[in-house]
């Protein structure tokens, strides 16, 4: 359902890449959202985190642990949905193995050259990044047998774009594996338009 908001979205943009170019220049930063391996380790992440560098995982920003939902097959083709420093997709990478593929896509571009400074450290052939923004993906119909993605669709206003195009990129009987915050009841007008409560 798409979301009433009476505000800037270009502001709103330019808010959240602000905040999370800060996640990633400044990890050690107190954020008033959890962050880093000892967190992403609370949410009981699999052991496959370990190998991820720490470049990744001081900037891991995820909000809980979409591995709950399931584990990656060797061989499969996943999108990592606003992929941040990269510590869900470097996981994913070794689940799937070298004969799968890993794409993580964010709009912040510190974000990105953290990922693929990661990915280079872990000697990881089978994960790229590239910047796009959710709701419009550079892919092909039909690319991937999953989407991932930790903390990412409750920025983003227009949430109708964004599962429209999850849902145009997936094969048909694709996954989708999402940690997400959700809300029980409405948001009023006036925390719509803070852009403090987008952003954090
Ligand atoms: C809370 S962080 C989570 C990052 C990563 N998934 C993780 O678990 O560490 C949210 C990420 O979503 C990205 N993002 C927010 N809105 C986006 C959009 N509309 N398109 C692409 N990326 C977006 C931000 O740049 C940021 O890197």
């Amino acid at each position: 359902m798409a979301v009433e908001v009476e505000i800037d979205i270009d502001v709103l943009k330019s808010e959240i890449k602000k905040t999370y170019a800060s996640v990633s220049e400044d990890p050690g930063r107190d954020f008033i959202f959890p962050t880093g391996r000892a967190w992403a380790e609370d949410l009981g992440y699999p052991p496959e985190l370990a190998n991820v560098p720490e470049t990744a995982v001081e900037s891991f920003a995820g909000v809980a642990n979409p591995w709950q939902l399931g584990r990656l097959a060797p061989g499969e083709r996943v999108l990592d949905l606003g992929s941040g420093a990269g510590t869900d997709s470097l996981v994913a990478a070794q689940m799937v193995g070298e004969q799968g593929a890993v794409t993580g896509i964010d709009m912040t571009l510190q974000m990105l050259t953290k990922a693929r400074t990661a990915a280079a450290e872990m000697n990881a052939s089978n994960v790229e990044f590239v910047e796009s923004e959710a709701e419009r993906l550079p892919f092909p119909d039909e690319s991937f047998d999953v989407v991932i993605s930790n903390g990412v669709i409750d920025l983003v206003p227009d949430k109708d774009a964004v599962f429209a195009e999850l849902f145009r990129v997936l094969v048909p009987g694709g996954r989708i594996q999402i940690a997400d915050v959700t809300i029980q009841n409405p948001v009023s007008a006036e925390g719509r338009r803070n852009i403090d409560l987008w952003t954090g």
